[in-house]
């Protein structure tokens, strides 16, 4: 039986179109909200992995995000999509900058 790939949304059930005005105490729940979904993310892709599962994080959602949200049938935001198959390529791991190139120590 051939696999069939999936896709999953990633809804934010607090935040409504990225389109709308909003405040600043509703902006710092949504990035607290987005915050909050990118670690779930990150653990769905972790153990996608560790079950030999490939993945892709896709937020270029954002082009197309009335069409999709109008797809799918939602109010609620979509902050992006997962996809989740068998890969038919295995590509080397990404280059990595230096920990000292990204950490600051200050005293
Ligand atoms: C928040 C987020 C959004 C991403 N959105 C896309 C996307 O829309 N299209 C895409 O091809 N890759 C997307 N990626 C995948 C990255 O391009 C990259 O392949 C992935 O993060 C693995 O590389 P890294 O370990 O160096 O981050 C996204 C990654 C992250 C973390």
């Amino acid at each position: 039986m051939k696999a069939v790939p999936v896709l999953v949304a990633v809804l934010n059930t607090n935040g409504g179109t990225f389109y709308e005005e909003i405040g600043a105490e509703q902006r710092i729940v949504e990035s607290c909200d987005s915050l909050s979904i990118g670690a779930a993310v990150e653990n769905m892709l972790l153990r996608a992995t560790e079950l030999g599962v490939g993945s892709l994080w896709i937020a270029n959602t954002c082009f197309a995000y009335n069409e999709l949200v109008q797809e799918i049938g939602t109010k609620d935001q979509l902050t992006g999509v997962v996809a989740l198959g068998y890969g038919d390529e295995a590509p080397a791991p990404r280059p990595r900058k230096a920990w000292d190139d990204v950490v600051e120590y200050r005293s």
